[in-house]
């Protein structure tokens, strides 16, 4: 069993829009987070371009040498830009455009048909896909029924619980990554992922494919350097 860190660079991409110019390197970045042992690079491309633009989204597809995962909510334009590049794994996610942050994850029932299409294009293309959802059995039985190849666990709602209670917290996610891994779904998780509470998760649930990390590594990063900041959440996930 091996879970693959994938760093999402968006805050990168926010740090540089704040000024213009190119500092800091979103490219750059990427690059040296794959040499420092990140197997992966995810990105959330949004419509207003605020942090991730689609520029960025060709650059990096064409600079890669580790997964390239792209994010977001399924438009005909994200669509398009997605079967564009040709990432290893695409992941959809239920965001408005003017969203701060994912907040919650996909009903597949409710969705169910748009889902199936929206799967079924990204499939064509060849690209695995993994819908974002709530730590609930049934929104893992939805995903597996629109054809998606896995899931990933929003772990927001673990990461708030964590410090008071972490047996409560991993409770719901140990279920549903269980039922999952029953039903054949691979399983991805993200969302407030932590040094403080990567380990617990991962100890508890091994067999998650991936985990997507990105403020809590970027916080980290301005105290202990990128480097030290991989290698750090790369050990919580090989202990
Ligand atoms: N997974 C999804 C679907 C997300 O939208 C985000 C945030 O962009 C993450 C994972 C990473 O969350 P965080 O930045 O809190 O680590």
């Amino acid at each position: 069993m091996h879970t693959n860190l994938s760093v999402n660079i968006n805050k990168i991409a926010t740090l540089r829009n704040a000024r213009g110019g190119n500092c800091p390197d979103v490219l750059k970045a990427a690059r040296d987070i794959e040499s420092f042992g990140a197997e992966g690079i995810t990105v959330h491309p949004r419509p207003d371009e605020r942090h991730i633009r689609r520029e960025d989204v060709h650059n990096l597809s064409a600079m890669l040498t580790t997964e390239f995962n792209i994010e977001g909510y399924p438009s005909p334009e994200f669509i398009d830009l997605v079967c564009s590049v040709h990432p290893a794994q695409v992941t959809l996610v239920p965001d408005a455009p003017d969203q701060l942050t994912s907040n919650h994850g996909w009903d597949t029932l409710t969705h169910r048909a748009f889902l199936t299409d929206v799967v079924a294009r990204f499939k064509e293309c060849g690209i695995r896909t993994s819908i974002f959802i709530s730590a609930e059995e049934r929104f893992a039985d939805g995903a597996r029924e629109v054809g998606a190849d896995r899931v990933e666990l929003y772990t927001g709602p673990y990461a708030a619980l964590y410090p008071a209670d972490p047996a409560r917290a991993i409770e719901p996610f140990l279920q549903t990554a269980r039922h999952c891994r029953d039903l054949g779904l691979g399983l991805n998780a993200g969302h407030d992922l932590s040094l403080e509470n990567l380990g617990f998760y991962h100890e508890q649930i091994p067999w998650t494919d991936e985990v997507s990390i990105g403020h809590a590594l970027i916080c980290d990063a301005l105290y202990l350097g990128l480097r030290e900041t991989v290698s750090r959440y790369l050990a919580l996930l090989r202990s």
